[in-house]
């Protein structure tokens, strides 16, 4: 195995020939994110996405991210460097049980959270992030019933902040849903003078723990902002990295030592070499769905 300073510059290398840009969400380990060319939050990513000139995208993400660059960059090669990096929340629905449930409601306006397959997008009105749920849900007509696909926790967050009822699929993020109210209880004891702020694929009792809520750059704008200097922080641990990075002056706890997601850990600097050397793995999405997907994460996109 190559030493890891002999690795980033083959990385770089190969980028560079490749005419590649590397995308990595937070959750990334350290070393993916400080190589990356941007490091951003769902709806972030979505929007480079689709933005970018480079000929290849490699998204150090998990499947849907790669999916929705698919989706949105149709002329461009997107690598996921490990297949095997999904999300089991975006696993928890699947577009037949989707249909199933649209046709039991009566005509229902299905927003899905952009954690969800090119399948499940396709039989979707309109996604949202974690960052714009709440102007998302309350876009949409008073008259008609909403389904909100797949997380239950972020579904509640966002009726609690709308005052919108939703039909609430039975989903959850196993990292986020895991953390209890007695772990920050006890997190909030250790650190008295720190601030809690926490994701809202979190249960409903946590959130009503928290200073503030928010998606992932949401927390971070929030911490780099605030007069404090302490914060516990209730999402998944590679956070915690970008905040000291950008805050080095303040101090960040993790609520949980549970909160790692195992998808989000298997891009390594040893398959992204791989990956830019061979380019593969691919991910793609064949037109007959993507041309329905995409007006799903179009609607989204339009909303500021
Ligand atoms: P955001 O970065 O959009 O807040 O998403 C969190 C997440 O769980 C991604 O898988
Ligand atoms: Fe999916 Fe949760 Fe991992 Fe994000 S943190 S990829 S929602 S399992």
């Amino acid at each position: 195995m190559a030493a890891s300073s002999e690795l980033v510059k083959q990385i770089l290398e190969l980028k560079r020939k490749r005419k590649a840009v590397l995308l990595s969400h937070y959750y990334q380990r350290p070393e993916i994110q400080d190589l990356a060319d941007f490091v951003g939050d769902s709806l972030e990513l979505s929007r480079q996405a689709e933005n970018t000139d480079a000929e290849v995208i490699v998204f150090c993400g998990v499947h849907f991210m790669a999916e929705s660059a698919a989706i949105l960059s149709p002329d461009k090669l997107v690598l996921l460097p490990d297949a095997d990096a999904g999300c089991p929340m975006a696993d928890m629905v699947n577009a037949a049980s989707l249909r199933e449930e649209k046709a039991r409601l009566n005509n229902p306006v299905v927003v899905s959270y952009v954690n969800t397959s090119a399948e499940v997008k396709a039989e979707s009105d309109i996604c949202c992030t974690s960052a714009n749920v709440i102007r998302v849900v309350s876009s949409l007509p008073r008259d008609r019933e909403i389904l909100f696909v797949p997380d239950q926790n972020l579904g509640r967050f966002a009726e609690q902040r709308t005052g919108r009822k939703m039909s609430l699929w039975p989903g959850f993020c196993c990292i986020h849903d895991q953390l209890t109210a007695d772990e920050v209880q006890k997190a909030k004891a250790a650190h008295p003078g720190a601030l809690l702020v926490v994701h809202p694929e979190c249960r409903s009792e946590v959130i009503a723990l928290a200073d503030h809520v928010a998606s992932t750059s949401g927390m971070l704008r929030y911490a780099c902002a605030s007069p404090a200097r302490e914060f516990i922080v209730g999402t998944e641990e590679g956070l915690l990295h970008q905040l000291s990075k950008q805050c080095p002056d303040k101090a960040f706890y993790t609520a949980s030592n549970g909160l790692v997601c195992r998808s989000m850990k298997l891009t390594t600097l040893e398959k992204l070499a791989l990956a830019l050397e061979t380019l593969e793995p691919r991910v793609s999405v064949e037109t007959r769905i993507r041309e329905r997907a995409i007006l799903a994460l179009e609607r989204m996109l339009a909303i500021v």
